[in-house]
């Protein structure tokens, strides 16, 4: 009997510290840092570069940017998609991420990819310069995630694409739906959606 309470009392203290958890990590957004960059290498089954690739649909040529990437762990494919003659930019609030990033590129020989430092708040581009935007696991550490979508409508050309990434193996999870009441007030019509919940990329268009 007294085990049992035992057990039922470690339950609901772990619980409880895991939604407290939660809800402190909203209160407080921050970037993950650098130095747990081992989270970027967790297995992706539902977010795969493929799935990426499939709802991006960049062409050679185009001109894409990408908010957050990290270690590059999306950047690279895309870059070599996109081609000689097409450039990708990356922009990211933590420096140590763009120069990890561009480091890699320039190992793989792709130099069409460029690095700015800042937040996706405040994107330092002209009005409607790109053909398409993504972010993977970004949105949910953003202070401001309304601003940022106005941002990104902003940088985008009309008829250009918008791709979100989202998993539940992050602890900054958005979900499809809140993605998806976001994204329209800030003017992208939503498209379709990969995977279920807990793992997808949602397509949007810039309306
Ligand atoms: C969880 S990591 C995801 C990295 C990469 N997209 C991936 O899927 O592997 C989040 C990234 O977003 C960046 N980030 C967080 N807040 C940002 C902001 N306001 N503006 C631009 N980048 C931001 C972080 O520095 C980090 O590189």
């Amino acid at each position: 009997m007294r085990a049992r309470a035992v057990v039922a009392a470690t339950a609901a203290i772990a619980v409880g510290a895991a939604i407290g958890g939660a809800m402190w990590r909203r209160r407080h957004r921050e970037p993950g840092s650098y130095t747990q960059r081992f989270r970027v290498q967790i297995p992706r089954p539902l977010i795969t570069r493929r799935l990426l690739f499939e709802l991006l649909d960049a062409q050679p040529g185009e001109h894409v940017l990408e908010v957050g990437p990290g270690l590059g762990y999306y950047s690279l494919s895309v870059a070599e998609r996109l081609g000689p003659k097409g450039k990708l930019d990356i922009l990211d609030i933590q420096p140590k991420m763009l120069h990890h990033t561009l480091r890699l590129a320039r190992r793989h020989r792709l130099p069409n990819m460029t690095a700015s430092c800042g937040s996706v708040e405040a994107l330092p581009y002209r009005d409607e310069v790109f053909d398409a935007a993504f972010l993977v696991t970004v949105l949910g550490e953003v202070n401001d995630p309304a601003r940022a979508l106005r941002e990104l409508h902003r940088v985008v050309r009309p008829g250009g694409r918008l791709v979100v990434g989202e998993t539940l193996a992050d602890p900054d999870w958005v979900s499809p739906q809140a993605l998806q009441r976001l994204a329209a007030a800030a003017g992208f019509r939503f498209e379709r959606r990969t995977g279920p919940r807990l793992g997808y990329f949602s397509r949007f268009t810039r309306a």
